[in-house]
């Protein structure tokens, strides 16, 4: 009888050699946790539709801040939900926003936390639309690229006066990186990086996260400025634009149903690329982990190994969480 020439099985013959050889690491470093602030006192609601995922209100933040902590994840995401939109998204930039003071109280009792904004408009406008919306005579109403331009360096200059470690735009108005970059600058902001939605996909994966952050259009959708999920050169494109402009990494957005695109950034560019595992990625595992239809621990890690071995080098995740505890079990080490 004939041998085999090759035998690939020789290296996965035992749980050792397995992680001797394996490719891909996954570690806490890896982690930004998201965490939505909400106006208000002594709230702390669960999602519906993100299971685990709470509104916190600023009274009551310190107990997610100290699991964040104890867990050793060393960044968050912040999303505010306020109390007052209108059509220009004031709240998003005020001094004493939702967003501004959780920075403050954040840098206050967690100083070692790396805090990243997510620099947008649509939370805080009336409208849902993560620009300012123009309206048209005889044609439907469209997001003005530079007037919301001017809106959104305001509200980067004041999450970073307010102590935002790192500045993540992601409105997808065409020239944000630059502005944002030189309103920084002026503000002397020099040092505080700018991690850019660079490729921000019109995606159907956002459902459950504006239900959360109520921030569903209310008229339209963002497909006029998020991009078109059938392209991926158009994500060299737009990547290419923020490099030039002054971003100091990259994301890709929505995770799972586009890492062809992380490959590609990586292969094409040299800075550090993040993805973003979004919420109905989230809900998704979540729902059928309730059902008993999947093994939760084994599907989480697998999509973060995915990641990884796609080429990102930061995960955005609302399961940062569970990914740190079961790094911390002894069968991961
Ligand atoms: C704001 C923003 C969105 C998400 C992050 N920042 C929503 C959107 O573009 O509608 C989605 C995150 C998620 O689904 O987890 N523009």
């Amino acid at each position: 009888m004939s041998f085999p020439v090759r035998r690939h099985r020789r290296l996965r013959s035992s749980a050792t050699l397995r992680n001797m050889v394996r490719e891909t690491s996954l570690s806490v470093n890896d982690l930004i946790y998201p965490i939505f602030v909400a106006e208000g006192s002594n709230i702390r609601e669960e999602i519906p539709s993100m299971p685990g995922i709470y509104h916190w209100s600023l009274d009551r933040l310190e107990e997610e801040l100290r699991e964040v902590t104890k867990l050793g994840i060393p960044a968050i995401l912040l999303f505010g939900v306020p109390a007052e939109k209108d059509e220009c998204g004031t709240s998003a930039h005020m001094e004493s926003g939702i967003v501004q003071r959780a920075i403050r109280l954040i840098k206050e009792k967690a100083p070692h936390l790396l805090v990243v904004a997510d620099t947008c408009l649509c939370q805080f406008t009336d409208h849902g639309h993560c620009g300012v919306v123009e309206q048209h005579e005889h044609k439907e109403a469209t997001v003005d690229n530079d007037a919301s331009l001017e809106l959104l360096v305001k509200t980067a200059v004041s999450q970073a006066q307010a102590g935002a470690d790192i500045i993540a735009p992601s409105n997808m108005m065409d020239g944000f990186v630059q502005a944002i970059r030189s309103g920084l600058d002026e503000a002397g902001f020099e040092s505080v990086p700018i991690l850019s939605y660079a490729v921000k996909y019109a995606s159907a994966f956002y459902g459950p996260f504006r239900d959360a952050a109520h921030s569903s259009p209310q008229f339209g959708d963002r497909r006029t400025y998020q991009m078109d999920p059938g392209n991926a050169r158009e994500a060299l494109r737009e990547a290419e634009s923020d490099v030039v402009e002054g971003a100091d990494m990259l994301m890709v957005k929505p995770g799972l149903a586009y890492l062809d695109i992380v490959r590609m950034l990586k292969d094409q560019f040299d800075l550090p690329v993040a993805v973003y595992n979004v919420s109905a990625e989230y809900a998704m595992v979540k729902a059928a982990a309730a059902n008993g239809w999947i093994d939760e621990k084994a599907v989480i890690l697998e999509t973060m190994t995915a990641f990884k071995r796609a080429g990102a080098d930061l995960i955005l995740t609302y399961f940062a969480k569970d990914v740190a505890r079961f790094l911390r079990e002894p069968s991961n080490q």
